[in-house]
Order: C-alpha cells, then sequence, then structure tokens
C-alpha cells in the first residue's frame, strides 16, 4: 500500500540523514536554501581534524570551483573571515580580490590593522570607507531588531552586494561555519553572512556562486585551520565580537558620537581585562544619562556599563568575580579620558536572563 511505500521512505530517508550525520533540522534549512538540490554538511570535529588535508582539500575545491575566473570576499578581521582569506588566497591568489568593509561602527584602528596584518601575510585587503551609508541607515531607530536589521541591509544591498556586481566575480567566498547554521535554525541568531536569509538567490539575483569552505567546521577547528594556513595567533585567538560591532553595545538610536565615546571605552576595556583569560568583555553605552560631577559643578553626564564573561560557548554565560581593584581601576580610566562619561557599572546578571551584548 501508498502507506507503506512512505514509511518505507521515510525509514530510508531518516536513515540517510544519520549516516550523513546531518540533523533533520539541518537538512530543513538547507533544503529551505538550496531548493531541490540536497546537500549535506558533514561534521569535520577539531579532535579528528587532519589540518593540512582539510587544507589541501578546501584548496582544490575552490580551484576546481572557481577555475581561471574571479571571487571576492569580505574581510571583517574576525576569525572566520581571516581563515577564509586565507585559504582562497592559497588557492586563487591575486584572482580573490578581498575587501574591507569600513562600515563605522568598529573598534579602535580597526581597519587598519586587519589591513596591515594581511600585507604581512602577502595578502592585498582593500578598505573601502562605507562609514556614511551605515549611519543613514540608522538614523532614528532605536529597536534593536531593527539596528541589526539595518546593518544586515545595508552591507548585503547597499554595499557588498553593489561592489560584487561591480567586480564581475562570478564566486563568493564566505566564512560560514556549522554553529552559524545550527543558530540560524535554532533562531538564537539572525545570520549575517546567509545571502538566503534576506530571499535573494545571489545566482538568480547576481549570477554568482556561494563558496563556504568552512562550514563543516566549528569554531576550535576553524582556529586550527588558521594555524596550519600560518595566520599568526593574535588573529585567529581573539575574543569573540559581534557581526553588528558597536552598534550591539549602543542603546537607543546610534549616532557617529555615541559609536565614538562607546569605542573609547572598549579600547579601555579590552586593555584593561585582556590578561584576565574571561571568555568576552566589552563595555555598553546607556541611553540614560545621570548626574555627575566635573571640576564642582553637577553635571548632566553619559553612563558606560562593564560586562566581563565567564562561558564556554556563548550560550549561557556568568559575570566574572573581577577584583575591585580592577574595576575602579577601569571606571577612573574610562571617567578620566572620557569627559561625557560621569558613571560606570559592571554588569552582575548571568546569562539567561542577561544576555552577552546589550541590544
Ligand atoms: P548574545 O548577546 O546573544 O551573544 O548573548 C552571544 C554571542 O554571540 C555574539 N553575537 C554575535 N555574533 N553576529 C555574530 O556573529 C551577531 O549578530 C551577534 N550578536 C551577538 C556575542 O558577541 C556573543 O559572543
Amino acid at each position: 500500500s501508498t502507506r507503506f511505500v512512505d514509511k518505507y521512505f521515510a525509514a530510508l530517508f531518516f536513515n540517510y540523514l544519520k549516516l550523513s550525520k546531518i540533523s533533520f533540522k539541518q537538512f530543513c534549512i538547507i533544503f529551505h536554501q538550496k531548493g531541490a538540490v540536497m546537500i549535506k554538511i558533514k561534521e569535520i570535529k577539531a579532535s579528528h581534524m587532519n589540518v593540512q588535508k582539510f587544507i589541501a582539500d578546501k584548496v582544490r575545491d575552490i580551484q576546481q570551483a572557481v577555475g581561471d575566473g574571479l571571487a571576492i570576499n569580505a574581510l571583517s578581521g574576525g576569525v572566520d573571515s581571516s581563515v577564509v582569506t586565507a585559504l582562497g588566497h592559497k588557492a586563487l591568489g591575486k584572482r580573490l580580490k578581498t575587501y574591507f568593509i569600513d562600515n563605522g561602527i568598529m573598534r579602535e584602528g580597526e581597519p587598519v590593522k586587519v589591513a596591515a596584518a594581511f600585507k604581512k601575510l602577502g595578502i592585498q585587503v582593500e578598505v573601502l570607507d562605507a562609514s556614511k551609508a551605515f549611519f543613514a541607515a540608522l538614523k532614528g531607530l532605536t529597536d534593536p531588531e531593527e539596528k541589526r536589521e539595518a546593518i544586515t541591509q545595508t552591507f548585503y544591498k547597499n554595499v557588498f552586494g553593489k561592489l560584487v556586481v561591480k567586480s564581475k566575480a562570478k564566486y563568493l567566498l564566505q566564512g560560514t561555519i556549522l554553529t552559524d547554521v545550527d543558530e540560524t535554525v535554532a533562531g538564537i541568531k539572525r545570520q549575517h553572512n546567509v545571502f538566503e536569509q534576506l530571499g535573494i538567490d545571489p545566482q538568480k539575483a547576481f549570477g554568482y556562486k556561494i563558496l563556504e569552505p568552512l562550514i563543516e567546521l566549528r569554531k576550535d577547528g576553524v582556529r586550527k585551520a588558521g594555524r596550519g594556513l600560518g595566520l599568526p595567533e593574535s588573529m585567529f585567538n581573539r575574543i569573540p565580537f559581534p557581526g553588528p560591532a558597536l552598534v550591539a553595545r549602543v542603546i537607543g538610536e546610534v549616532t557617529p558620537a555615541k559609536i565614538a565615546l562607546v569605542r573609547k571605552a572598549t579600547a579601555i576595556t579590552e586593555v584593561a581585562l585582556k590578561d584576565i583569560k574571561a571568555f568576552q568583555y566589552l563595555a555598553i553605552l546607556h541611553e540614560d544619562r545621570v548626574t555627575g560631577m566635573r571640576n564642582n559643578k553637577r553635571v548632566f553626564g553619559n553612563q558606560i556599563e562593564i560586562r566581563c564573561w565567564n562561558s564556554l560557548d556563548a550560550r549561557t554565560a556568568r559575570p566574572t568575580r573581577l577584583s575591585f581593584d580592577i574595576l575602579e581601576d577601569i571606571a577612573a580610566k574610562i571617567t578620566k579620558e572620557i569627559p561625557e562619561v560621569v558613571s560606570v557599572t559592571y554588569n552582575i546578571t548571568s546569562k539567561p536572563t542577561s544576555t552577552i551584548e546589550a541590544i
């Protein structure tokens, strides 16, 4: 009967998923993204990874896909995009054009630092100043999700999407990792590096294909690949930093002045806590102001909140028990170096209920 046939195929199907080591959820998102063409993602565990073989396989895959054409990628300075950049250049040399989109919301000196670090490795990175477009898109927005959406749309539709079309590259390299796929499926994270999220089929819309050479790896595997590719430790062992950058740390409307302020506080916090061995640490600019004292006068000033987290995978986290000496030192430096700030607080809430970032 048909019911038997249905059951038979269902059993075969789930067996296939099991053998392919992909969950039903992963299948659904792949199916959703790729339509009827099913590709499977098989996890490569860092502990079982043959790093040199992984690199050689991916270099060959990229070369075979791109042929003698051109490819393009965006480098953010994060671990994943740095490793993809190094891998892509190993495969394609100058036929991979790497852009660093300066969105104006990065940490202090980030665009210059990242470009210089890659130059040392013999990789040319073009820095593109797109900060005006990002600030224009953020203007007037106060809702956290609307702010995040504005950054995604500006990046893909206005800036990088146009650049890809102009470059005539037929291939786009992206640093999507397996955790990104899982978290997108689970609804934990708004995915920044998957075009389909925007309902865009890149092949149809722009005539190019996306290559995701790290999709079988988790973060620890990506770090191993980075080491194997000869990237400096400082590049692949950085603390996590969110895709929406400092916007995730400004409550309320984002302006260039507020970003400049939280950027300074971030730099001070990162220097002060770099040897703590915490999972992540950050500074947040609050929207509310409070009365403070400057030069014996009462002034209405800004508040910075410091967060420092112990965590394994960012899904849950606890505040680090920093010493009061360290905390007081951070507060003193921030209020000395940033005149607008009159008050500094430390977060003592776990995730959940808190999140790691502020928006
Ligand atoms: P939350 O704030 O959700 O953050 O507890 C969990 C971890 O993810 C980082 N994060 C992001 N990373 N794109 C990313 O690639 C994002 O939109 C994003 N939002 C948060 C955050 O820094 C923390 O490590």
